[in-house]
């Protein structure tokens, strides 16, 4: 992630420090990029002198000290708190006083990381999607010490970048790691309940739903070592909320290794040779697979909007920009009518019984007012 963010500030004009304790990704990140920009140059997409100027923009260090006339840091180190914690600390002794210090962390809490430093307010998260030169999407993510200047400042910032910003408040997932629970969770869920294979259920979420990738597809290729793992931290960073919960599916395949595409073998067989199963192509079937995860989807984009996490607009803007959802969840429930998807919600918390399927309080209240978001 550190070296596409580098990237992306060099082509926008900055000089950048790349910072890495290990200098076989050090090299890795150098090499990595000159090939990145070569295609680009290929498909002329970026002149041989600009590529050049990208590439000189960039000093290589494996040392912290070389970040001392930096005005904006952005961590993007291993996913762990005290590392982080000792790393933000250190820093802080390195830079100026008027230097952000922001961090690129996918589950921690920013203001644990802001709490190391004597001047809290100017710690901010700034979450870029994988890849980040080609994903539009940054959270901007204040925590409670953050001042409203360094808010302002980071977001322009990343804004001057052409890429799209939304503001989410400091809780678990930010906006889209907890909008999207529901797409695997509630995937698992129906397949692990018999209703349908995983071939069906990515066929009724990419043609009739129009989402680019289908639920077991998606998790191959991000990893179920990666993504139960964020299930488990979200599932515990909300005080084990059952709509969190987990799936023992996918923790038996991250556990028989089967995390996906990079290992060959997922939910599908990526071995040489291996035919993907056959989806059962029945519509009726297909809607109601459909239904069930978009109204769950719709559920949790709703609650964040009562939460408070972030805006209408910036949850829309983050599930289409951040993971390429066809259309935004609450536009989407607008569409189909509030009433609709409350209706399909309660039917199923009518029948599991299950906190999992209770509807927020502000579709509810939207609903019965006769509201869209
Ligand atoms: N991979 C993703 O899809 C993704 C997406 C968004 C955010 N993130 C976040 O970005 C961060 C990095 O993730 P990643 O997937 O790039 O991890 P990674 O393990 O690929 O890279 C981390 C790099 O940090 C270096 N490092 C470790 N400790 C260091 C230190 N003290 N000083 C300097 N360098 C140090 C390591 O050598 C390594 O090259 C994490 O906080 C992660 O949550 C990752």
């Amino acid at each position: 992630m550190g070296s596409g963010i580098a990237q992306v500030a060099s082509q926008c004009g900055h000089e950048v420090v790349l910072c890495d304790t290990n200098a076989v990704q050090l090299e890795k990140a150098k090499s990595g990029l000159a090939k990145t920009l070569e295609k680009l140059v290929e498909k002329q997409k970026i002149g041989a002198d600009e590529s050049k100027q990208i590439q000189t923009r960039i000093q290589y260090s494996s040392s912290v000290n070389d970040f001392e006339k930096c005005d904006l840091i952005i961590e993007a180190i291993i996913e762990n708190l005290e590392i982080k914690k000792t790393v933000f600390s250190q820093l802080e002794s390195i830079v100026s006083e008027v230097c952000i210090l922001a961090t690129n962390t996918s589950s921690l809490s920013v203001a644990s990381i802001a709490s190391a430093c004597k001047n809290p307010q100017r710690v901010i998260g700034i979450h870029f999607f994988n890849p980040a030169p080609l994903m539009p999407l940054v959270e901007i993510i204040p925590a409670v010490q953050t001042s409203e200047a360094t808010v302002k400042t980071a977001r322009d910032l990343v804004d001057s970048w052409k890429k799209v910003t939304v503001l989410t408040k400091d809780t678990p997932g930010f906006i889209v790691n907890r909008v999207a629970r529901p797409f695997y969770g509630e995937a698992l869920r129906i397949y692990e309940e018999g209703m349908a294979d995983f071939a069906t259920i990515d066929w009724a979420m990419t043609e009739l739903g129009g989402f680019k990738m289908g639920p077991f597809t998606l998790m191959d290729y991000i990893g179920n070592d990666v993504n139960y793992a964020v299930t488990e931290s979200v599932f515990a960073s909300f005080y084990f909320d059952p709509r969190y919960k987990p799936s023992l599916t996918q923790k038996r395949h991250a556990e028989a290794g089967w995390y996906g595409r990079k290992t060959g073998r997922g939910y599908y067989d990526y071995s040489a040779g291996a035919v993907l199963p056959e989806p059962l192509k029945d519509e009726s079937l297909g809607t109601e697979i459909l239904n069930r995860i978009l109204v769950m989807l719709i559920n949790e984009a709703a609650d964040a909007v009562f939460l408070q996490i972030a805006s209408v607009k910036d949850v829309d803007m983050a599930m289409t920009k951040g993971v390429n959802y066809p259309k935004g969840l609450l536009t989407w429930a607008n569409e189909i009518g509030l009433d609709n998807v409350l209706k399909q919600l309660d039917e199923l918390y009518n029948e599991y019984h299950e906190d999992r399927y209770r509807a927020s309080v502000l579709l509810r209240r939207l609903a019965k007012a006769g509201k869209g978001f």
